[in-house]
């Protein structure tokens, strides 16, 4: 904070002017998001550290805290296209997973693990009925909108637990766009999308002890001036966030990130996501972005 001051007839100086850095102001975009309603959400398999399948799940706590996300969206403006859930696949509430749209070009999702593999042609036919004219299914191991964020220049692409790293040159040639490859090192944060997202064109906000030295190197060097969360911010998954440009929708955990957030001109919306988190989600891993 800077202040001008001049002295006056008396002693008491006379203040002009006192100037607060200023944040820039935040301008959303209406967005389209697809979501999956988690009816047959459950933990039964362990795919991640998240998850233990001896731990009690309340499916309907669940479907309460997934239909508030949802209705948040709605809140804010967006627009939000539903999957129909299948019993068996407890995960499909986790629509990030299933595909990546850049353009109206759509790059569909192959999983490594075998119980969630049968969720990648669920939505690829829910683009080809809703008016998808080019939807690629991948050679390569990708988890998607998981491992897979677009800022809005580069499509920046995790690897080391889930999508193979040759599924970024995939992505690459498919989506024609740039990619950054970044290594992520904790297994509890086994996909990107826990432990980065994009705030704007050109700002992101990430936890650095989730990637490797060189990885967060890159980092640096793309978005120098990133938000950088804490271990408490990531432990709550509060890195899986959504942003329409200006209004964060992050878990409620969330403070210091949110904080943050808002020193930057932004708006933090909390959501309680407790349920889902059991499965190692969080808001964005329910939502997949429709950029068509
Ligand atoms: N239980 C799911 C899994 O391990 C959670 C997926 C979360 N999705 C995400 N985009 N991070 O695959």
């Amino acid at each position: 904070m800077t202040s001008v001051s001049l002295l006056g007839s008396g002693d008491e100086p006379i203040v002009l002017g006192v100037t607060t850095p200023t944040a820039p102001v935040r301008v959303p975009t209406t967005r389209r998001y697809l979501m999956c309603p988690p009816e047959y959400f459950t933990v039964e398999y362990a795919i991640n550290p998240w998850m233990d399948p001896t731990q009690p799940i309340d499916t309907a706590l669940a479907v309460e805290q997934w239909t508030n996300l949802k209705d948040t969206y709605e809140r804010l403006g967006h627009q939000v296209a539903l999957i129909d859930p299948q019993p068996g696949l407890p995960d499909m509430v986790f629509a990030a997973n299933s595909g990546t749209v850049i353009d109206g070009q759509v790059l569909g999702s192959r999983f490594r693990a075998e119980q969630r593999a049968p969720e990648a042609d669920h939505f690829r036919r829910w683009f080809l009925s809703n008016g998808y004219r080019s939807v690629v299914m991948p050679e390569r191991t990708n988890e998607a909108e998981g491992d897979f964020t677009w800022t809005g220049r580069y499509l920046l692409a995790g690897t080391g637990f889930r999508t193979d790293p040759s599924a970024h040159a995939e992505a690459q040639e498919v989506l024609g766009v740039p990619v950054v490859s970044l290594q992520l090192t904790d297994p509890r944060y086994y996909h990107l999308d826990v432990a980065l997202f994009v705030l704007a064109e050109d700002l992101v906000a990430y936890y650095p002890d989730a990637f490797s030295p060189g990885s967060q190197r890159v980092l640096r060097r793309l978005f120098p001036d990133a938000v950088i969360g804490t271990a408490e911010d990531a432990a709550c998954l509060g890195l899986n966030a959504v942003s329409d440009g200006r209004n964060v929708i992050l878990p409620v955990e969330a403070t210091s990130l949110a904080d943050q957030v808002a020193r930057r001109g932004f708006e933090p919306v909390f959501v309680d996501i407790s349920e889902l988190r059991k499965s190692g989600g969080g808001p964005k891993c329910c939502t997949m972005e429709l950029r068509d």
